[in-house]
C-alpha cells in the first residue's frame, strides 16, 4: 500500500521525503510505526531549529555576562540559626503535604556506559543499592518524619521507561506511598550539513529524548493515564511546591527543608543550590546574569575567557556552579506549559547512526548530526522571582557520570563512605582514616535508619568503633 497521500505532501513541503524512501521494503506494521512517529514531528519547528541553531553563534560576549547575587553558605553562628529557622517554613511545607520530589532520568548515560537506566546503577558502597533505591528510601523516610506522603514522580524516556517501572515493581516500589512514572517527548536528530531528519533503520526516525526542559511538558501531559497529567494530579493532592533533581547524585539532600523554606521567603517561583566551582572548566553550568537577567549558561557554552575571569580575591569571577537541584512552583510550571514563553531548544553535535543511501545503517567515527534539546534552567529568566542557594559539595554533590576518572562508580563510592563517616564520628564513634582523611572501606548509613547525622546520633550505640566495612540500615 502507498503511503497516505496527506503524509506524503507534508513530507515534501518540509524537504523530508527521504523519509519514506524505503516504504516499499517495509511490512505493514513498521510503515504504521513509521507514519506515527512522523506524525509527533514537528516538521516546521525542526527545519526552524536547523536554521536558528545550526546556522548561528549563541555565545554571550563577555562584556554582557557578570555575576550574580546568592545566598552563601552561612559562615557565623548568627547566619546558621536563621538557616535553621528558615528549615522551619520548609519543614512546614512538608508537613502540610505541599511538597512533591521530581526525579529526571530520561537520559542515556553513555558515558557511563552502563547498559540500563542509570537510576538502576548499583552505587551504595557496601550493600550495592541502586540510585534509585536510595532515592526512594530518602523519600519514604521524609514522608515518615514529617507525617505526610510525599509523592515521587520519576521522568524517563519513552526507551527506559519499561525497564524502570519494572525495577520499582520487583522492587515493592521501595516501600513508597506514591511513585509514577512519566515518559518525556522526544526529538528527531537531523543531518548536520543538510538538515534532513535521519532515519534509525528503514522504518524508525532517529529520535532522542528532548532535554530534561522537556520535564515541563511531560508533567503536563495526560499521557496515558485515566487521572490525567502529573500537573492536575499533584494540584488535586494540593502540592504546591517541587522539588526537582538528576538521578545521577546520591549524596542530594532530597527536599533539603532550608532549601525549600529560602525558597518560600523570597517568594520564588524557582530555586537553584549551587556550589562554588573548583576550576575555570569543571563541568557545570553557571548562574550569572546576561544583560541584567538571570541565566544559566551551560558549562559547553561558556566561553574560556569567561570561565577564567577572577576576582581581586583570586576566586573566580562566575563561580555558582548549578547543581540542578531545583524548587519550582506548579504554579509556575503551569504557566510555562500554558504560555507562549516556552523553553528554548539547544543544539548538540553528536554521533548519530542512520541509515545511508545503500539502505545499511552507517556508524559514522565523527559527529555527523544535530540533537535538539531544552534545559530546564532556561526557565530562570522566566521567572518573576527566584533564590539561588549555596550548598557545601562535600555534604551533598558527587555525581555518577563517567565510567573511570572523576564522577565515576569509584568516586562516588569512596565520597559516600567518607561523609557516612563524618556522621559516625559527629554521633560520637571512632572511624579508622588514611591519612588524606578517606575511609579505607565501605560505609553505608541506609536513609530509612537515618536522613541525617542528627538522627544518626540520636540512635547510635556509644563507643563504636569502625574497623571495616558497616551497613547499618
Ligand atoms: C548537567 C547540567 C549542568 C549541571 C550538571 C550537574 C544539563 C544540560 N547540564 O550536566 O548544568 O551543572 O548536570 O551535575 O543539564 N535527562 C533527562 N532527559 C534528557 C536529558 C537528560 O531526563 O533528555 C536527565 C538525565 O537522566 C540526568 C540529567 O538529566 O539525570 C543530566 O543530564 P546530562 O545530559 O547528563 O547533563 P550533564 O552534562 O551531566
Amino acid at each position: 500500500m502507498p503511503p497516505d497521500p496527506s503524509l506524503v505532501a507534508r513530507l515534501s513541503q518540509a524537504g523530508q521525503e527521504h523519509l519514506l524512501r524505503w516504504w516499499n521494503d517495509l511490512d505493514d506494521r513498521s510503515r504504521d510505526r513509521l507514519a506515527a512517529e512522523v506524525e509527533t514531528i514537528d516538521l516546521a519547528e525542526v527545519d526552524a531549529l536547523f536554521r536558528q541553531l545550526v546556522k548561528e553563534d549563541s555565545a554571550p560576549s563577555a562584556g554582557r555576562v557578570g555575576p550574580v547575587e546568592v545566598d552563601r553558605l552561612p559562615r557565623t553562628d548568627g547566619e546558621r540559626v536563621a538557616r535553621r529557622h528558615v528549615a522551619a517554613v520548609g519543614e512546614k511545607a512538608l508537613a502540610a503535604g505541599e511538597v512533591a520530589v521530581v526525579i529526571v532520568a530520561g537520559g542515556s548515560g553513555t558515558r557511563l556506559g552502563f547498559d540500563g537506566p542509570k537510576g538502576t546503577y548499583p552505587i551504595a558502597p557496601v550493600s550495592a543499592a541502586s540510585l534509585f533505591q536510595i532515592h526512594a528510601e530518602k523519600v519514604v523516610a521524609l514522608s515518615r518524619r514529617h507525617g505526610r506522603m510525599i509523592p515521587l514522580y520519576i521522568m524517563t524516556s519513552p526507551e527506559n521507561y519499561g525497564v524502570t517501572a519494572r525495577f520499582f515493581e520487583e522492587h515493592g516500589n521501595f516501600g513508597l506511598a506514591h511513585v509514577r512514572f512519566f515518559v518525556q517527548g522526544q526529538m528527531p536528530a537531523v543531518d548536520r550539513e543538510s538538515g534532513k531528519i535521519l532515519l534509525a533503520e528503514k522504518g524508525r526516525v532517529a529520535l532522542s529524548p528532548d532535554g530534561h526542559g522537556g520535564t515541563l511538558y511531560a508533567l503536563a501531559s495526560p499521557g496515558k493515564s485515566p487521572v490525567g497529567s502529573c500537573l492536575e494530579e499533584m494540584r488535586e493532592l494540593g502540592v504546591r511546591t517541587l522539588f526537582y533533581f538528576q538521578v545521577d547524585n546520591p549524596m542530594v539532600k532530597i527536599a533539603d527543608p532550608a532549601f525549600l523554606g529560602l525558597h518560600r521567603q523570597a517568594d520564588a517561583e524557582m530555586s537553584f543550590k549551587v556550589i562554588e566551582k573548583m576550576a575555570p572548566d569543571e563541568k557545570l553550568g553557571v548562574v550569572v546574569r546576561v544583560d541584567g537577567k538571570p541565566q544559566v549558561i551551560e558549562y559547553s557554552d561558556l566561553p574560556a575567557e569567561l570561565a577564567e575571569l577572577r576576582e581581586p580575591d583570586g576566586g573566580l569571577q562566575l563561580w555558582a556552579g548549578s547543581i540542578a537541584v531545583h524548587a519550582l512552583e506548579r504554579s509556575f510550571v503551569e504557566r510555562l506549559v500554558r504560555g507562549d514563553s516556552r523553553l528554548p531548544f539547544h543544539r548538540a553535535i553528536k554521533k548519530v547512526a542512520f541509515v545511508d543511501d545503500n539502505g545499511e545503517v552507517a556508524r559514522p567515527d565523527t559527529p555527523n548530526a544535530v540533537k535538539f534539546e531544552r534545559f530546564i534552567f532556561d526557565a530562570l529568566p522566566m521567572a518573576e522571582r527566584f533564590a539561588l542557594v549555596e550548598t557545601d559539595r562535600t555534604v551533598e554533590f558527587e555525581p555518577l557520570k563517567n565510567a573511570t576518572g572523576p564522577d565515576s562508580p569509584a568516586t562516588v563510592r569512596q565520597r559516600m563512605s567518607d561523609r557516612f563517616a563524618d556522621w559516625l564520628e559527629a554521633a560520637g564513634a571512632k572511624v579508622e582514616r588514611r591519612s588524606d582523611g578517606s575511609v579505607p572501606f565501605g560505609i553505608e548509613i541506609s536513609p530509612l535508619y537515618a536522613l541525617d547525622a542528627a538522627e544518626l546520633k540520636a540512635k547510635l550505640p556509644p563507643g563504636l568503633v569502625v574497623e571495616g566495612p558497616l551497613h547499618l540500615k
